[in-house]
């Protein structure tokens, strides 16, 4: 078994650990904070993607229309990636031909992740119009994750990149382990700074910065968002945090304060990633409306509405949502 530090050496560490993080800054939090957040749903692909119970596709749809309903603008609906890496989504074309045949009652963007050129011509000949590519910090999480390097996975990426923008199909790029890798630890700046530059010159409208095993920081998030900023506008980055250590709250704060504008979640707090050891779910959209909407800014989403489809998937998977605001206005709606 391995040796475990005892627990008063491991808290001269905390401490040591949280005395370094609070120096304190003196500039006050949010002089103009925004009037408005764009919400990007994940909660369909990182949600599901890691559950083992299987899901109906008829179940996956409504869960979408729910949120449709709820008032999200922008839903991840799926990957097109191998299905036996993602058993849970092989169910991708039926799913996006499902949402194909429906009437949304707005404009909603939908999106899936693609990681190669044949995920591309799968989500072409259904009309998606947006695609995610995926890649990240790390070697090791990105050997785990697709199965090649970052220089492999950018070279893999490029010519997918240029078919879609030449098709018509909108770009987004995600980049993972901003914070940190399982299986590395610690990403040096720089190379938070060179992988995004990467995903900028593909021609992505957007960087979704992935803390996808939940390590980061409010004041990481500062540190790393001042670096990015220097060379990439705040318009062109979203934030992407997993909550396993219960920080996702406060960096989306954090992010916000530093000027991103674009959050993904995912309803419920669904999530993970099974190539990330120790990733859980996403920050739950509950929580980001909960707070945003506090502080008044608009998220467009109807906290009523979208319990109804989080309590949907989370019946349907037999989970409690990770999700304390959730959990809170569930039990009020009960009473
Ligand atoms: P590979 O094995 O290197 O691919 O997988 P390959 O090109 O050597 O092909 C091998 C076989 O896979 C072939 O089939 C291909 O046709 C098939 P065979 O000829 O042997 O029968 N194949 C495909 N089938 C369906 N769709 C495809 C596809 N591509 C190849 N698109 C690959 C490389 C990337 C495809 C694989 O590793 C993969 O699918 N990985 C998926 C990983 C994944 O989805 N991870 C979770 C998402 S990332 C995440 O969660 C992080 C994020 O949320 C942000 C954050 O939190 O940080 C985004
Ligand atoms: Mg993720």
């Amino acid at each position: 078994m391995k040796e475990r530090r005892p627990l008063g050496v491991a808290f001269f560490f905390i401490r040591s650990r949280m005395a370094e993080e609070k120096q304190p800054k003196n500039e006050p939090m949010f002089t103009t904070p925004p009037k408005k957040v764009r919400i990007v749903e994940v909660g369909p692909r990182d949600g599901l993607q890691n559950e083992k119970k299987p899901i109906d596709t008829a179940d996956k749809f409504e869960f979408i229309r729910l949120l449709a309903e709820a008032g999200h603008t922008d839903i991840e609906l799926t990957s097109f990636v191998r299905p036996d890496a993602i058993p849970q989504l092989s169910d991708a074309v039926e799913l996006v031909t499902l949402v194909n045949a429906h009437k949304f009652p707005r404009k909603i963007n939908f999106s899936a992740l693609v990681p190669n050129q044949k995920g591309l011509e799968k989500a072409a000949e259904l009309g998606v119009k947006e695609i995610a590519l995926f890649l990240a910090t790390s070697d090791s999480f990105s050997k785990r994750n697709i199965n090649a390097t970052v220089d492999e996975s950018f070279e893999r990426v490029k010519p997918v990149a240029k078919a879609a923008l030449d098709a018509g199909i909108r770009v987004r790029g995600y980049l993972s382990t901003v914070y940190g890798c399982p299986y590395e630890g610690d990403v040096p700046l720089e190379r938070v700074v060179s992988t995004a530059k990467r995903l900028q010159d593909l021609g992505v409208y957007e960087i979704s910065l992935g803390d996808t095993t939940g390590v980061g920081t409010p004041r990481q998030v500062q540190e790393i968002l001042d670096v990015l900023l220097l060379t990439m506008p705040a318009d062109q980055l979203a934030a992407h945090f997993h909550d396993t250590r219960g920080m996702a709250a406060a960096n989306a704060l954090a992010a916000l304060d530093m000027g991103i504008t674009s959050f993904d979640s995912s309803a419920g707090g669904l999530g993970g990633c099974p190539y990330a050891k120790g990733a859980s779910g996403n920050v739950a959209t509950e929580d980001l409306v909960y707070m945003f909407e506090s502080m008044g800014i608009h998220t467009g989403i109807d906290m009523v509405k979208l319990m109804e489809a989080s309590r949907f998937m989370l019946s349907k998977l037999g989970v409690e949502s990770a999700s304390k605001v959730h959990r809170v206005l569930a039990l009020d709606a009960d009473k």
